[in-house]
């Protein structure tokens, strides 16, 4: 009985997703951003148009028009460039990629509605009437408060960028969450979580002190869901929002 069942129930969900080969879900779409960044950053750039010959990151393709053309230039790479076959990637994987190359294309819009921005003038807000390096460090510079930024635009697509800034809790990175403990006698303390084991919690606080508790001695301990970096919605200019990004787009972790 089972199994019978069950290849019915694999045949309905084939045919489903071979019709609605354009829609896709956000759970292949998140899939698909993380086989991008596993597979094609390092060349492609998190927004897709590293390469002046190859922007795969608008929704227009030099080499395929289908969805199943860019599956096969995934799987099979392009000949006489760097692209090599990728191997390792199955058609599933394959197709959600595609399925985040179109959720790309679709959310580009909204960096494009920011001016044209200025890396040099960016650098200035990020030092000056920002306040941003009082918590972020870049190269040499600034807090270990918050996450280090130096790599950033080599991680991040710009509208993530944009996003985090003007809307810090939408989406924390897990590996930049902020822990919080509450000691016996009451006093709260917040960081980001260093080391934790059976016993003890490292913490980095705000001040940047290095601190480490006892378990036994602590009343709460967990990671909070909001970020402590306010957001600059109504800081900074448009103008001043775009330097800016471009300014973080631009680190790539390498000596400026
Ligand atoms: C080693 C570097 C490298 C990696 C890794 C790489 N690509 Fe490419 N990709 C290229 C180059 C180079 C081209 C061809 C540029 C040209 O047309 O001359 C290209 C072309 C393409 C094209 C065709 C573009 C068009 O306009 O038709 C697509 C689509 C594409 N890559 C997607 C991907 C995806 C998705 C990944 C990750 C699974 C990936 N690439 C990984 C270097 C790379
Ligand atoms: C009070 C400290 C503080 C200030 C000031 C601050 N940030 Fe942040 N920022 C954080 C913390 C903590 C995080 C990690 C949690 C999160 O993603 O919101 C963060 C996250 C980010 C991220 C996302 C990083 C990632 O890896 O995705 C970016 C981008 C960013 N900040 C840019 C800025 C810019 C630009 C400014 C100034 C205009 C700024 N921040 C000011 C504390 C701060």
């Amino acid at each position: 009985m089972w199994p019978v069942r069950f290849c019915v129930l694999i045949l309905i969900l084939a045919a489903s997703t071979l019709f609605a080969q354009h829609q896709y879900t956000q759970s292949e779409i998140e899939a698909g951003k993380q086989q991008y960044a596993a597979n094609c950053t390092r060349c492609h750039g998190p927004d897709g148009d590293a390469l002046a010959n190859a922007d795969i990151g608008h929704g227009k393709f030099r080499r395929a028009t289908s969805d199943d053309e860019l599956v096969r230039i995934i799987r099979n790479g392009v000949p006489e460039t760097t692209m090599a076959a990728a191997n390792n990637i199955s058609e599933p994987n394959a197709a959600t990629i595609v399925a985040y190359l179109r959720s790309m294309a679709a959310t580009a819009a909204a960096s494009a509605a920011l001016p044209p921005g200025n890396a040099t003038r960016g650098k200035t807000v990020f030092e000056g009437k920002g306040g941003c390096a009082s918590c972020h460090r870049v190269g040499d510079n600034g807090s270990r408060v918050g996450p280090d930024l130096s790599q950033i635009g080599g991680a991040r697509r710009m509208v993530e960028i944009q996003r985090s800034i003007l809307e810090p809790d939408a989406e924390v990175v897990p590996a930049n969450r902020t822990f919080r403990v509450i000691t016996r006698d009451g006093a709260t303390i917040t960081g980001r979580l260093l080391n934790q084991d059976s016993f003890t919690i490292q913490l980095l606080d705000s001040k940047e002190q290095l601190r480490s508790f006892s378990k036994s001695n602590l009343r709460e301990y967990a990671f909070v869901n909001n970020s402590p970096m306010p957001s600059y919605r109504d800081k900074l200019s448009s103008q001043e929002l775009a330097d800016v990004v471009s300014y973080l787009a631009s680190l790539k972790g390498l000596i400026p």
